[in-house]
């Protein structure tokens, strides 16, 4: 513990963190986000990329899309890598990418059909997915431009995202007002908080879409990234990638991560849930529930660089996508090809088709009532 604290703090030297000779770090007070134009929309439109730095993690996200651009991270030298698949231009994320680092809404996942029926009212969404609707239709909070305020108190430093989804955007109902914070702290932690109203009932389910390598972005497969998740339960899905309804033990099957294994281990297991994902791509029922604060859900780590991610979160959910349609088609950030299986995302959410499964923790909102969840990533080696 000790020796993996000191290894973030040595690299924090380098993002703006300052260290006491004793060997402790405080932020450097003051360190506001800086903002630069990362690229302009064809309409015009300025996008800038907004760069955070604290606890020696250094985060570039995107007024549009709330993409997150890139995520830096010592290893346990001390030694910084891109964590986070990305582009280096904004025409590839405006027109070719698969969500990469994105701000997913109103629905992350699939609605079945694209439709749902809210208090007698049926929902038409467009389809974008085969037969349904993914992470909030053809143009999701994914492809919106977002106001951005950057703030600084004390040890934490972020940005908060906001727009207003006018009603009937993407067929949802309801006027939704968003608000997303992105926070480092001074102890390595990477917050996201999502808050939303509306004005009639509606339904909501944030997440975002970082594709996670955690030897680098660009640097090969995520086979011998370790995987612990605390969940004995997921949702199997049909062909078409929606749930069941089942929520089936993981025990005896390749999606017991319970005790940490190489995500490689079980992958090509001729399990029909394996293939109809072409990989990973399911649901997870994370042990702890829907919590008040976030707890702890997983812990992902790579044992070359020696850096660590665990996650906790409010959610009851985890979308474990291990980057099956990744297929070498995409030049990524620093110029090298992605391939199957060179990310993985992990996406803290309710869970897919909630609408249209009753018996699933609901995601609906209604006006008067405040939509809130966070989800904390926290960042070390060993
Ligand atoms: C989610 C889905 C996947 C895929 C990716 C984006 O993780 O579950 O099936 O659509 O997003 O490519």
């Amino acid at each position: 513990m000790n020796t993996s604290r000191r290894t973030v703090i040595a690299a924090g030297l380098a993002a703006g963190v300052a260290a006491t000779s004793a060997g402790t770090a405080r932020a450097t007070t003051g360190r506001a986000p800086t903002r630069t134009l990362f690229g302009t929309l064809d309409d015009g439109t300025p996008v800038h990329l907004w760069t955070l730095a604290r606890g020696g993690i250094r985060l570039g996200v995107l007024s549009y899309g709330g993409i997150v651009h890139r995520l830096d991270v010592p290893d346990r030298h001390g030694r910084l890598a891109n964590i986070a698949l990305g582009f280096d231009n904004l025409a590839d994320y405006v027109a070719k990418s698969p969500y990469f680092g994105a701000l997913i809404g109103r629905y992350g996942n699939r609605i079945a059909a694209g439709r749902f029926t809210l208090d007698g009212h049926t929902h038409q969404l467009p389809l974008n997915d085969g037969a349904n609707s993914l992470h909030g239709g053809t143009k999701g909070f994914d492809k919106q431009m977002w106001h951005v305020e950057p703030f600084t108190h004390g040890s934490r430093t972020g940005i908060t995202l906001s727009r207003t989804s006018p009603d009937g955007e993407m067929g949802y109902p309801g006027t939704l007002k968003v608000q997303v914070t992105y926070t480092l702290t001074a102890r390595g932690e990477w917050r996201i908080d999502y808050a939303a109203t509306t004005d009639r009932a509606t339904v909501v389910n944030l997440t975002n879409h970082t594709y996670f390598n955690l030897a680098g972005e660009g640097s090969g497969p995520v086979s011998d990234h370790t995987l612990e998740l605390a969940a004995a339960r997921y949702t199997p899905v049909d062909a078409g990638l929606i749930p069941t309804g089942e929520l089936a033990r993981v025990s005896g099957t390749p999606f017991d991560f319970r005790r940490t294994k190489p995500i490689g281990r079980d992958l090509r297991q001729g399990h029909q849930q394996l293939l109809y994902g072409k990989g990973f791509d399911h649901n997870w029922v994370l042990d702890k529930g829907i919590t008040a604060e976030p707890e702890y859900a997983l812990t992902l780590a790579e044992p070359r660089s020696g850096r660590v991610m665990r996650v906790s979160t409010t959610e009851p959910g985890l979308q474990f996508y291990s980057g099956n349609f990744l297929d070498g088609t995409l030049v990524g950030t620093s110029g090298r090809t992605y391939r199957q299986g060179d990310a993985l995302c992990l996406e803290t959410q309710h869970f897919p088709d909630s609408p249209n499964h009753p018996a699933f923790p609901s995601t609906v909102l209604r006006p008067g009532a405040t939509y809130r969840t966070s989800t904390v990533h926290t960042f070390s080696t060993r």
